[in-house]
């Protein structure tokens, strides 16, 4: 386990210089599913795989749960174990933002809207990160769910823009049986709202078929039964319901081929996020 950049880079020279191609799973730990699948991800399409834990201070805002967020290292190092055990990275805050850092990369277009409206300088604080992480690792690809679609795109609208050299691919998301998207936050819910955060992907399962086999081609349409399912089901306040184009973000009103719907609720004092890609 390294807790330095500079570990960590003479690793990833002794790597390099043997020609192996690496891969990078960046994660704020708590790990689950979701998380693993990433890592099984770039186990088969990369020789050596670099898992990074770190709660990244910057990309919470001050109301929200950045001291409460879970750190649990002994199990996220019990469930790594079996997967080869990856290349760690778990670095301190001051390792990574030591007294007196003062730069942040800006990220505007798809990180304005949704999650970026509601959480202000969340994505420059991810993708702060992240080019770090991608400098440090010197990866040939990193992994990212489509849990967190819009930071994806986030994202690869930043690797394109500032040409660097590494591919970003997209693990599918991973969910509980009754369809829930796993997240680190789930744990929050009470019994009661875990049971009504079901609604959540039932309701996109419902787009899907509006779009996709009643030919539904109106976004507004399709937001409002979304939302009407949601409402029903009880004890949510939503936050966004959005049909959007896949890469741009920019909302649509006509469905033509591609878009992605975006939702965020929440459920007491937890937000939740899914996500459907249509075509
Ligand atoms: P975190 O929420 O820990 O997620 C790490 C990675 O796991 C992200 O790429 C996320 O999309 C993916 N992930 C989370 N839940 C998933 C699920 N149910 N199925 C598939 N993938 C899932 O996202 C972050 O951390 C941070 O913003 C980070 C990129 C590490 C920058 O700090």
């Amino acid at each position: 386990m390294f807790t330095t950049i500079a570990e960590l880079r003479s690793f990833v020279a002794s790597q390099r210089l043997s020609g192996k191609r690496i891969g990078l799973v960046p994660t704020m730990g708590a790990l689950h599913e979701g998380h693993l699948s990433l890592v099984k991800m770039s186990n088969e399409q990369c020789d050596t795989t670099i898992v990074s834990i770190f709660v990244n201070p910057a990309q919470f805002g001050p109301n929200e749960d950045f001291a409460r967020y879970p750190r649990t290292l002994d199990n996220d190092l019990r469930l790594l174990e079996p997967l080869g055990n990856p290349a760690l990275f778990v670095p301190g805050v001051a390792e990574m933002y030591p007294a007196g850092f003062g730069t942040s990369v800006h990220v505007g277009g798809a990180a304005l809207p949704f999650e970026g409206a509601i959480r202000l300088g969340h994505f420059d604080g991810v993708a702060t990160v992240v080019l770090k992480l991608f400098l440090a690792s010197q990866a040939d690809a990193a992994f990212f769910g489509q849990k967190d679609y819009q930071q994806l795109c986030v994202l690869k609208k930043m690797t394109a823009d500032l040409n660097l050299p590494i591919e970003i691919v997209m693990g599918p998301t991973i969910r509980e049986p009754d369809g829930l998207a796993m997240s680190s936050r789930n744990r929050y819910l009470s019994e009661e709202e875990r049971r009504r955060a079901a609604v959540l992907p039932q309701s996109l399962d419902a787009a899907e078929r509006m779009i996709v086999t009643e030919n539904q081609r109106s976004a507004e349409a399709v937001r409002h039964a979304i939302q009407d399912m949601i409402l029903a089901a009880g004890g949510m306040a939503v936050d966004y319901i959005a049909v959007a184009d896949p890469v741009t973000l920019q909302e649509l009103t006509a469905i033509e081929t591609e878009a992605v719907i975006l939702l965020a609720v929440r459920l007491g004092s937890t937000r939740l996020i899914d996500n459907r890609l249509v075509s």
